[in-house]
């Protein structure tokens, strides 16, 4: 039994215990991230309310959306990766934010045509050049801008926050810009971010970043650190040992390190749009 010497001795003691004291929070609850299983809703390709028309791209004339989560004032429009929304690890990503409280919208930025879902970025069937000189932003920034003008609509919501991966990464960074109408971005390993498109951000940005990333250099990664010192949008850039270019989203997670790595970055985008993302005026 401790002896009690003092008045705070005491009043320690009296601390430890009054029951409200021992009341645990759930600081951070895994149970909202499904890495398996089947997804919430399969894509809408009949609902033509949810296939934009596209009058101002001439490569792209429809946007078809992948659209999970409940209705809230604060919608997350969610940016894949190459593999795109047809991949069911970012489906089930997507209903991920949906379950966090955030009405989630996904464009199927690939038309049709996403790259191998594949694990190696080498694989010899997929032309990464080509790829990428198809699907570039002339090409994706009509079809995200059409997303966005879409949830505009949605009745109720009045601010919209984005969360990219790789692909999507560098997106979500490019959408802060100014008057494209997003408050706040979580990005994980973005592929081909520009300097421009860092110093351009008009809102909160954080990264999530992986250790070994084909994508991303350290120098690159150092780079991006001395661009976001110089921003005044507040910002954070984590780095996540033991990972690899993807493991946001399509991570191995039955290796452990690598599954409390992706659902880290996932609550480091929740959190990050709780915190920053909350508000009743559009920008
Ligand atoms: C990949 O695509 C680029 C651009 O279309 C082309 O120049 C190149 O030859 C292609 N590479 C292979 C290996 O097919
Ligand atoms: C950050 O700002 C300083 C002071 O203006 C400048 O010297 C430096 O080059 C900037 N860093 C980057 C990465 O642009
Ligand atoms: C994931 O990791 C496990 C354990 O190391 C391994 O057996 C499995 O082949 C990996 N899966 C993929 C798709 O790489």
């Amino acid at each position: 039994m401790t002896k009690i010497h003092s008045f705070y001795d005491l009043l320690l003691v009296v601390s430890l215990l009054t029951p409200r004291t021992l009341a645990k929070c759930p600081v951070t609850s895994v149970c909202a991230i499904a890495h398996t299983g089947p997804s919430i809703v399969s894509l809408c390709l009949n609902n033509n309310e949810r296939v934009l028309k596209l009058t101002a791209n001439p490569h792209i004339h429809t946007v078809t959306l992948y659209v999970t989560g409940k209705h809230s004032n604060t919608a997350v429009l969610y940016l894949t990766d190459a593999t795109g929304i047809v991949q069911p690890e970012n489906r089930l990503l997507a209903d991920s934010f949906g379950r966090a409280g955030y009405l989630t919208v996904a464009p199927v930025l690939f038309n049709g045509t996403p790259a191998p879902a594949g694990r190696d970025p080498y694989n010899p069937s997929f032309n990464q050049t080509e790829f990428l000189a198809r699907h570039n932003p002339t090409v994706i920034d009509p079809m995200i801008d059409a997303t966005i003008r879409y949830i505009r609509n949605v009745p109720g919501i009045n601010r919209i926050v984005a969360s990219g991966y790789c692909f999507g990464g560098r997106h979500a960074v490019r959408v802060l810009a100014e008057g494209r109408g997003v408050s706040a971005s979580f990005a994980a390993h973005p592929a081909l971010l520009q300097d421009d498109e860092i110093l351009g951000v008009t809102g909160p940005v954080t990264i999530a970043a992986a250790e070994n990333d084909f994508a991303m250099s350290i120098d690159q990664r150092r780079h991006i650190e001395d661009l976001l010192l110089n921003s005044t949008q507040p910002y954070s850039l984590s780095l996540y040992s033991g990972t690899e270019h993807g493991f946001g989203v399509r991570g191995n997670v039955s290796i452990p390190k690598i599954k409390f790595a992706k659902e880290e970055a996932y609550f480091q985008a929740v959190r990050w749009f709780d915190t920053w993302g909350k508000g009743s005026k559009w920008k």
